[in-house]
């Protein structure tokens, strides 16, 4: 810490992001919440032919045509979408925006949240989860704040359904409630429909995830046009060019690729269930995921910790949370098939199993 810190950071604790090592060839991944497939080809084929020269210009601050293929996709009004330099920048204009009123989100939960609120000196509440880790509506009708809601939840993968999102809605219109859907296409719903009705809505997306483009960091906003002027309001106090020329030129490919990412997200949901099934086999506990990883632990014999560092051993990764609700579990991100296999056939060794078929 330099003597030039201003004071008001002296005690802010920066979030850690999941480790990326720097040459993956040897390791298996699955700490991060990656798309273990690779993005569309027409993205492949987009970076290609890409032209070089328009990079010596700014981007549109506008993003105009990403917005514009965002919201004919969400069958919205372009005025009703902001992009982002990845969601995050999206979570963190929102809460610098509606954060006045305070903030309120689960205990467990994307810990993100809680660092951009003592970043910006939001006050925030976080109401814990039940035993089971499911969010209760019950425990948020006295919130007056903000309510900033991660469906599917991360780390836990469980989802409210779109009845529920309704009903924090309506225990209040006068209280704005942000869904981070950064993992909804994993999940049969969505809070998308939502929005003809709540004005009190705001969706946060991810083209990380789904669309397996964490690399470029692109974000999407949804919300009505009130909101979206207030995010604008943040966007361009703080960074009009905040997506670049590359960046919103592939994402747009990618976005018109519906078939792809259809076919891409059945995958990751098909591989979801198959690692449910064969970690439960093995004696853990896994949460029921809508998302792209399952959150697994409670083992008899295997603590998560020893668990995470006996996988770590063998090179794959995995994220383990020592806060004390959650270290009873570690988060494992949806792989290949054949990464499945051999996180099975890993598990089996660090049990004490012979291998699958020896038995
Ligand atoms: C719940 C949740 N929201 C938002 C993000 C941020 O995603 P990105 O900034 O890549 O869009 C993540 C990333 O892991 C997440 O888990």
């Amino acid at each position: 810490m330099s003597r030039f810190l201003s004071r008001r950071l002296e005690n802010l604790t920066p979030y850690v992001p999941g480790e990326q090592p720097r040459d993956n060839t040897q390791i298996i991944k699955l700490n991060t919440n990656e798309n273990p497939y690779p993005p569309s080809p027409r993205v492949q084929a987009a970076i290609a032919s890409f032209a070089k020269d328009p990079l010596r210009l700014y981007p549109d601050a506008e993003s105009a045509e990403l917005v514009a293929a965002a919201a004919g996709l969400y069958g919205l009004a372009p005025r009703q979408v902001l992009a982002g330099n990845g969601s995050d920048e999206l979570l963190a204009f929102a809460i610098q925006a509606f954060g006045g009123f305070g903030l309120a989100f689960p205990d467990i939960t994307y810990g993100f949240y809680a660092v951009w609120a003592a970043l910006f000196q939001v006050k925030y509440c976080q109401v814990p989860v039940r035993e089971d880790f499911r969010l209760a509506l019950a425990d948020y009708a006295d919130q007056p704040g903000t309510l900033l809601i991660a469906n599917p939840n991360a780390p836990t993968g469980i989802a409210l359904s779109r009845v529920e999102i309704e009903g924090l809605l309506r225990q209040n219109r006068n209280r704005l409630v942000i869904v981070d859907e950064a993992y909804a296409d994993f999940n049969t719903e969505n809070a998308l429909p939502l929005l003809q009705t709540y004005d009190n809505l705001l969706i946060i997306r991810t083209l990380s995830k789904s669309y397996a483009l964490a690399g470029i960091r692109v974000g999407l906003a949804l919300g009505s046009a009130e909101l979206i002027a207030d995010l604008r309001r943040v966007k361009f106090s703080f960074n009009p060019y905040n997506i670049n020329r590359v960046s919103e030129h592939l994402a747009i490919e990618a976005l018109d690729d519906q078939n792809y990412f259809h076919n891409c997200r059945k995958l990751v949901i098909a591989g979801r269930e198959q690692l449910t099934a064969d970690l439960q086999r093995l004696g853990f506990t896994v949460l029921p995921s809508r998302a792209n990883f399952v959150f697994a632990g409670e083992h008899e014999h295997l603590a998560a910790a020893d668990y995470e560092a006996a996988l770590r051993q063998r090179g794959i990764l995995v994220r383990y949370f020592p806060e004390l609700r959650c270290s009873g579990f570690v988060r494992i991100s949806v792989g290949r098939p054949q990464e499945m296999t051999a996180l099975i056939e890993a598990t089996r060794e660090i049990l004490g199993k012979p291998k699958a078929g020896e038995e």
